[in-house]
């Protein structure tokens, strides 16, 4: 058996296991997919199917629940999230500047993983912290006056 199937079927029973535990639940959706997404790192599409069939839904009703929360994944992400806020303070102090210089450092688009699965790239409206623009977040941590100097010492240092 390859890895890549061994570890897709590893994931199934985690799945039906995670299913059987919240489907006796009152409102078990919401709650059953944020545990999925907390034990594999997000929500494998096979899941859908298993989910909506022990809740008694449809598999679109499910998905449909899935793709409404920003916060619920379909794809795999990378072990750092890196965000950069392409909000109006950050834009006028180089931000724009700040995403291409990170696009071009982890070789990604925005919404991408890097192959090693080691960064994530997204962009965000505003993190509250304007005072330090241009800000990124790498991990939940807040970055803030970023230049080119920094960004490359930054992805450069997750990369050692
Ligand atoms: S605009 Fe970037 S932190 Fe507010």
């Amino acid at each position: 058996m390859n890895k890549a199937k061994a570890s897709a079927e590893a994931d199934l029973g985690r799945i039906n296991k995670i299913v059987a535990e919240y489907s006796q639940q009152k409102w078990p959706l919401i709650p059953l997919v944020q545990k999925v997404q907390r034990e594999l790192g997000f929500i494998p599409p096979q899941s859908v199917p298993i989910i909506a069939k022990a809740l008694g839904l449809f598999p679109s009703q499910v998905q449909g629940v899935i793709s409404f929360y920003e916060q619920l994944y379909t794809k795999p992400r990378g072990r750092n999230v890196v965000r950069v806020c392409r909000g109006t303070a950050c834009h006028v102090r180089g931000g724009k500047t700040i995403l291409k210089l990170v696009k071009q450092h982890l070789n990604i688009e925005e919404g991408q993983t890097t192959p090693d699965m080691e960064y994530t790239l997204e962009t965000v409206a505003c993190i509250g912290v304007c005072a330090l623009a241009p800000n990124i977040v790498v991990s939940d941590r807040v970055h803030g006056r970023m230049n080119p100097k920094k960004v490359e010492q930054l992805l450069k240092k997750g990369r050692e």
